[in-house]
């Protein structure tokens, strides 16, 4: 089906590896969306967290995930042990524009795997959006109330993997870092409009928690391989503004601040929007061997390449 990955870890790794409940070198993982943002992220890290194992990248030009024959015929021959489920319709706009295949990629095709997958366990990656925003600082046992097709497929395809204890879901906020198309994160996307001349409009009253694609992958890996079932989220340790978020970036690509422009949501027309969808992360970071940064001490060591 593609690529095998494998082979060479670090000693803190193979140790943790060990230690988990899954210790057989000759494991099959299958990683939906690997030509996205997160995808790739948890395909680079893959040799260091499940060493010897084959990990496939599923990318759409090798398999569409819509097309259930097809995906039936490749989960029978890969028989994967462990599936994390990153292809989706992420973006907002898009989701809002066309429902139907929203829910088609988000929750169809996540029913499909579900049913599908045989002895295997699914991680689905989920959304802040699943919340209203209100509050802000959302547990993983706080009630959801999307406001967007975005956030109620999601939320939709959560139910969808819960309904087998043995799966996990993990919900994540703003995304940086480089995908392979150079066009997914946040980060490349104001990054593209600054290099054009363009300035941003950003919310100084939307707040989210940022966090970088290397993270997310390695929180991923971790809760997969000691077994976590549930929910589980995992985001920066910063409650910031978009506007704030914005600025960071701006001073480190030594960007001027004539760029962003501060915009409100009192004044905002459009698609409903989360004011406050931070996510508290305390009881996934008691699970991880490392610490999930804030962005704003993140970005400060961060080198071109990871924006
Ligand atoms: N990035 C964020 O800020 C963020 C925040 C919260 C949650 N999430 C969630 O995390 C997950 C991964 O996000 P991401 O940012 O990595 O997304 P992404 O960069 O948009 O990647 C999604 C991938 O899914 C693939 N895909 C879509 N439909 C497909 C199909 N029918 N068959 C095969 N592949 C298909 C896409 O392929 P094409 O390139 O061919 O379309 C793309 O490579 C998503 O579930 C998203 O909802 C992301």
């Amino acid at each position: 089906m593609g690529v095998a990955y494998g082979a060479g870890a670090s000693t803190e790794d193979s140790t943790f590896f060990q230690e988990g409940l899954i210790q057989n070198m000759s494991r099959v993982v299958w990683v939906t969306g690997a030509g996205g943002l997160i995808g790739h992220h948890l395909m680079s890290i893959a040799q260091t967290q499940a060493p010897g194992w084959r990990v496939i990248p599923i990318v759409r030009p090798a398999l569409d995930l819509t097309d259930s024959c097809a995906v039936r015929a490749a989960l029978k021959a890969d028989a994967p042990d462990l599936i994390f489920h990153c292809a989706a319709q992420s973006r907002s706009p898009a989701c809002e524009a066309n429902p139907a295949e929203a829910r088609r990629l988000n929750v169809d095709v996540t029913r499909l795997l579900v049913e599908n997958c045989g002895k295997a366990r699914l991680l689905l990656f989920s959304t802040d959006q699943v919340f209203d925003g209100r509050t802000g600082n959302y547990s993983e046992s706080a009630a959801v109330n999307p406001l967007g097709v975005y956030g109620q497929t999601k939320a939709e395809a959560e139910q969808v993997v819960l309904s087998q204890p043995k799966h996990l879901v993990v919900r994540t906020s703003l995304t940086a870092g480089r995908s392979p198309t150079g066009d997914r994160s946040f980060t490349e996307q104001m990054r593209r409009a600054w290099t054009q001349g363009r300035t941003l409009p950003l919310f100084t009253d939307e707040f989210r928690n940022p966090l970088h694609a290397r993270f997310t992958a390695r929180a991923a890996w971790e809760l997969m391989l000691q077994g976590a079932q549930g929910i589980h989220h995992v985001a920066g340790a910063d409650r910031l503004s978009r506007w704030q978020i914005g600025e960071l970036l701006a001073q480190q690509c030594q960007v001027s601040a004539r760029l962003i422009a501060p915009e409100t949501l009192a004044t905002y027309q459009g698609a409903p929007r989360s004011p406050d969808s931070t996510l508290n992360c305390q009881a996934t970071q008691r699970l991880l061997r490392f610490t999930l940064p804030s962005f704003a001490d993140w970005i400060q060591t961060a080198v071109p390449s990871d924006l």
